[in-house]
């Protein structure tokens, strides 16, 4: 016993020993190479541009297929020295894997000629929910989805396939995971988000940031950026890149977590919120970006600005009267790098603000020495690209498919089933209608293949719609596709009509909206109205990103199935579940709302249930936080709540009652009755996702530190829930007096 003790001990010290010696190892080079940097060389590390700016074409209109251009690879290596490229934005589509390879060497080698230094160029993609920018790779359901799933284990394998094929493509910087969190279900870009919920979102946080890193950092792994910090996801008006208001303590409670978690993990890199916070844009707020990201929260990776950032700072938010002004904040404020992206003025706006003493050149050596790092870390010297073309066998394999199928599989959200009408028998006739019917850019959503995701000209060939899914798999002479009018004077009807509705793909600007209602054209709704008339059950299937209102289609529905943007494996197994082969266990990350006017959270406070009759019913969902059916049936029974050493140790019995086998979430609540702070109604602070066969049970265990139990304090530090709390999963409540 003692002996095992003592190796375990040895063991433990001499892996430690060996990681600081390595970190000093790695600290002395980076310091090294520093010192023989010029500071033009310095200022260039610290900047980044579009590939649009290197290759042939204007900047939005690129040549295509793209080219680089000599003389624009000279300008940008050999006169600016720039040390990172990003994907390009508008105006470009995705490549082969080859073309990739191609491209991101003859950058390297550009830079190799033309800069005395030699410090690798390091490439930066979007690549959000999967490789999105190489053809033929494998594309999972987007955060949302992934959040829907509730099961952290295929999130890190959805990551882990991204970074290997990101990196297949020769790129190894991801800018991923959205860690902001999705309380304003009006911004378009919620859909990139884990949702409304601390708990789940944190816990995908982690999943991914492993996903993409790893333990050990190779060849099949990526640098991971979590964004946008701080705050970006819940402009007042909904539209992106306005006006944020968060009061510090909820800043801390709702925004900070999913950071703190990737910190925790030592996510490689960040990316600040383009808009601003509380007045002040973030790209020029110090105690944001140094007092409390550098001081407070220990991030020791690069940071690096949104599109454009620096500049807006003096175009966009006027808080800096040059441009000049513009860089000097921004720097002086934390940030590392520069998505300038388009020109060099960065770069000589900061050698010249160095050169006149505004800014030390001791600020610059912070930066470049993350930057440094990071590219050390990332193994770039030793990446040549072309021979790695024959490497990656996996790269858009089937097994790679099998997960995205998993993962819609299990992201899918059966909402309402009313009279058990899904599961279709195999052989029932349907009508599919609706404009997501026979569509891959619904499926697919933006960031897919281009960065809006709407130009069909770039989908994968080979790839199904729904319609195709239902007719390769359940037979084409059971799914015909009907138009409205066919539907409304038919005399004979099918077994069921699936109605698909999808959103139009758009993130950023271009995705804003101004309500949340959701209106279909005329002829569908009246072809939706007569069909429930003559009681032919309606499947109403959504593929939305954000929780457009469908309060009135719900009505005319027999049955609601939330798909979500499930990418273009999406088809197949949404047929597949509605023909019974998967049983629906996906549940919603966010709170449905009934109506326009009616966003709250699942995990609200008590005066938000107040009612106009002054009764509690005022929390009025269409669909709660959590919700989702299954084909079988869950009982819940035996829980208890037991605190041990700061933990609550939290057991509850499940058993699938029904028929078939099925997957349950099994969600932790609670309440803290009276609290410092108002106390929400309920809070998600443990899940479980577990398989049970028909009849099973399972005693499901969980453990939650007291430390995730609790809030915030009007002192901005976090304490503890105590005195009564009542716990509750399924329809089991424990209510503990705990004295923490
Ligand atoms: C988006 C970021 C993205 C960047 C690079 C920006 O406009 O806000 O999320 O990573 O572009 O494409």
């Amino acid at each position: 016993m003692n002996f095992v003790f003592r190796t375990i001990i040895t063991g433990c010290s001499f892996f430690l020993f060996y990681t600081i010696s390595a970190q000093s190892i790695l600290d002395e080079q980076v310091e090294k190479r520093l010192k023989t940097l010029t500071l033009e060389e310095k200022v260039g590390q610290m900047s980044q541009i579009d590939l649009g700016v290197l290759a042939v074409g204007k900047i939005c209109e690129v040549a295509d297929p793209i080219r680089l251009d000599t003389a624009k690879l000279r300008l940008a290596f050999q006169r600016y020295k720039v040390g990172s490229v990003l994907n390009c934005g508008c105006g470009f589509h995705a490549l082969s894997r080859k073309r990739w390879l191609e491209l991101i060497d003859s950058i390297q080698e550009a830079n190799t000629r033309y800069t005395a230094h030699g410090i690798p160029v390091m490439y930066g993609i979007d690549a959000i929910h999967g490789a999105n920018y190489t053809l033929g790779s494998t594309l999972f359901p987007q955060q949302i989805g992934q959040a829907a799933t509730w099961n952290p284990d295929l999130v890190k394998a959805a990551a882990r396939i991204t970074a290997y094929e990101t990196r297949a493509s020769g790129i190894p910087w991801n800018f991923s995971p959205v860690l902001d969190i999705g309380r304003q279900p009006l911004w378009s870009r919620f859909f990139e988000t884990y949702g409304e919920d601390v708990c789940l979102a944190k816990k995908m946080t982690n999943a991914c940031i492993s996903g993409y890193q790893g333990n050990n950092f190779g060849n099949e792994q990526v640098a991971a950026c979590m964004k946008h910090f701080l705050g970006y996801s819940y402009p007042f008006s909904g539209k992106d890149r306005t006006p944020v208001w968060i009061g510090e303590r909820e800043l801390r409670a709702y925004f900070l977590p999913t950071f703190q978690e990737a910190i925790r993990l030592k996510a490689k890199t960040l990316m600040i919120n383009s808009g601003e916070l509380n007045g002040v844009p973030v790209h020029a707020s110090y105690p944001i970006l140094t007092t409390l990201l550098r001081d407070e929260l220990g991030f020791e990776g690069v940071a690096v600005t949104d599109w454009e950032d620096v500049y807006k700072l003096h175009t966009t938010h006027k808080v800096a009267e040059t441009l000049r002004d513009a860089v000097k904040m921004a720097v002086m404020a934390g940030i590392d790098m520069s998505m300038t992206p388009n020109d060099f003025q960065f770069n000589e706006l900061l050698l010249d603000l160095v050169n006149s003493g505004e800014i030390p050149e001791s600020r610059l050596d912070m930066s470049v020495r993350r930057i440094l790092k990071l590219k050390m870390d990332l193994g770039l010297d030793n990446m040549a690209n072309s021979k790695m073309q024959a490497g990656y066998p996996l790269f858009g394999s089937d097994s790679f498919a099998r997960v995205a199928y998993n993962a819609v599989g299990e992201s899918i959200t059966l909402l309402k089933n009313e009279g058990d009408v899904l599961p279709l028998s195999p052989g029932t006739k349907v009508w599919v209608m609706g404009n997501a019917t026979n569509s891959l850019n619904y499926l697919n959503g933006a960031w897919s293949q281009t960065w809006l995701g709407q130009d069909a000209r770039f989908n994968e060939p080979n790839k199904m719609t729904i319609l195709q899914a239902l007719q390769a798999g359940y037979g084409k002479e059971n799914v015909l596709e009907v138009t409205p009018q066919f539907a409304r004077k038919a005399k004979r009807f099918p077994g069921a009509v699936l109605y698909c509705l999808g959103e139009t793909p758009a993130t950023e600007i271009p995705g804003n909206i101004d309500d949340l209602a959701i209106t279909i054209p005329e002829e569908d709704r009246k072809a939706l109205e007569s069909l429930k008339a003559r009681k032919v059950p309606v499947i109403l299937v959504l593929l939305l990103g954000r929780p457009r209102i469908i309060t009135d289609l719900d009505k005319l529905s027999r049955a609601v199935v939330h798909a979500y943007i499930p990418g273009q494996e999406g088809a197949k197994p949404l047929a597949d579940l509605l023909y019974g082969k998967i049983n629906p266990s996906g549940r919603l990350p966010f709170t449905y709302p009934r109506s326009s006017g009616d966003i709250v959270h699942y995990d609200h406070k008590r005066t938000e249930d107040n009612d106009i009759n002054f009764g509690s019913s005022g929390y009025n969902p269409l669909y709660d936080f959590g919700h989702g059916l299954s084909y079988t049936r869950f009982d819940y029974w035996g829980m208890s709540v037991k605190p041990v050493n700061d933990t609550f140790v939290i057991q509850v019995l499940v058993r699938n009652t029904g028929s078939i086998e099925g997957k349950e979430v099994v969600q932790v609540y609670y309440r803290d009755e009276y609290a410092p702070v108002t106390p929400a109604q309920k809070k998600l602070c443990a899940f479980a996702k577990i398989n049970l066969k028909p009849g099973q049970d399972a005693a499901v265990n969980l453990k939650v530190p007291f430390s995730d139990v609790g809030d915030i304090g009007a002192d901005m530090k976090p304490f503890k829930a105590s005195g009564t709390i009542v716990f509750r999963a399924g329809h089991q409540t424990v209510t503990l007096n705990h004295k923490p």
